[in-house]
């Protein structure tokens, strides 16, 4: 008989770029407020790059975090899968460049685009491959500079005031022990094209002809996010409690015997809605919004970098992470740690 492979996260890592933007500083450049802001979304502040690095950069930093916590070498994995929102040019993706910085050999890399829920599809990806015997190390990366992409107008406030840069990795391996029940236990996705254009980015486009931007979808700001903001909150706090039950009877696995509730930091109104209707206590449900705003893709692994490192997270628990973004897209992956 074969005992099915199962994979770990075996390494996490995070980086934000050191400049500190306040709802304050924001209030200097629209028309805002920092009651707004705190009150709607729970965000005090985030992260800015200044022109001296690009999302590369931050990757590469979260990653080599990832690699030594996991005690693994870049010429140790088998792929890199990441994902982002906001890659550094069109193309290739910012993996192509990351694969350059970490200096890995001839290993598959690629961007993988599900926006909020995009580290979640890239932990699906990289667990597959492992369970299929393909691969034995992958490195999972959620990056995002979304800060060079917002327009800090009056125009652009409702978005601009909620996003953050900054990048998270883990490290994702085979577990050799089959004694051992640490490891991802389930993983359920789903995506809703339907609302494509409920949060998006217009342009530049390869649908435009002849060209792909134009004067005028430049002076309409069709390069700017555009996000209708209480359509998608109704869809986040319906579809995440729907996934995360999804996910947990997949697992076979009773929600009070989860320790840890790692939801994507898009909103803490939205997460503290999401914890309420399911009965979750707000002590399981930790949160790093206040001070990095949404990051996207980029999220997930950085609060789950957090935990790890406070020790909040030990050997045996249970942790679930649930991601709601554009798309739409959902998701949940379950592990034991
Ligand atoms: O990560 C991907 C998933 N994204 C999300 O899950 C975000 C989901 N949506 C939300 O989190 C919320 O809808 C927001 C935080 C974006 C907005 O909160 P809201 O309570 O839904 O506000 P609203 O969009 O209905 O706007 C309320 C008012 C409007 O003014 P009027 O029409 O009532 O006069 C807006 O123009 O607030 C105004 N407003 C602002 N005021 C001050 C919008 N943005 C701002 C701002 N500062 N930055």
């Amino acid at each position: 008989m074969t005992t099915a492979i199962r994979s770990r996260i075996t390494g996490t890592g995070m980086y934000v770029p050191e400049r500190v933007v306040t709802n304050h500083d924001l209030a200097q450049r629209m028309n805002t407020s920092d009651e707004w802001i705190r009150q709607r979304s729970g965000i005090a502040e985030r992260r800015h790059v200044d022109g001296s690095e690009t999302p590369m950069d931050l990757a590469l930093h979260a990653s080599r975090r990832a690699l030594d916590a996991a005690g693994v070498g870049p010429d140790e994995i088998d792929a890199i899968v990441l994902a982002t929102l906001s890659p550094q040019h069109e193309f290739p993706g910012t993996s192509f460049f990351l694969h350059h910085a970490l200096g890995v050999p001839e290993i598959p890399c690629f961007d993988l685009r599900a926006q909020c829920s995009g580290f979640l599809y890239s932990l699906a990806t990289a667990d597959a491959f492992i369970r299929s015997g393909q691969m034995r190390r992958v490195l999972v990366v959620g990056c995002e500079v979304h800060s060079t992409g917002l327009e800090f107008t009056d125009r652009g406030r409702d978005t601009a005031v909620l996003f953050g840069d900054g990048a998270g990795a883990v490290v994702v391996e085979a577990n050799p022990d089959a004694d051992d029940r640490s490891g991802l236990l389930a993983i359920r996705m789903h995506a809703q094209g339907e609302h494509g254009k409920k949060l998006w980015i217009e342009a530049p486009g390869s649908s435009y002809y002849p060209e792909r931007f134009t004067q005028e979808m430049f002076d309409a700001g069709a390069h700017y996010p555009r996000m209708e903001g209480r359509f998608v909150f109704k869809h986040a706090v319906t579809r995440m409690p729907e996934v995360l039950r999804e996910t947990l009877d997949a697992a076979g696995i009773k929600q009070d015997d989860v320790d840890l509730f790692l939801f994507h930091q898009a909103n803490l109104r939205i997460n503290e809605f999401v914890a309420q209707s399911l009965g979750i206590p707000p002590a399981k449900c930790p949160s790093n919004i206040e001070r990095f705003g949404n990051c996207s893709a980029a999220s997930i692994p950085m609060l789950l970098d957090e935990v790890v490192r406070a020790g909040r997270l030990r050997k045996g628990q249970l942790v679930a992470m649930t991601a709601f973004g554009a798309g739409f897209t959902w998701a949940t992956a379950i592990a034991r740690w």
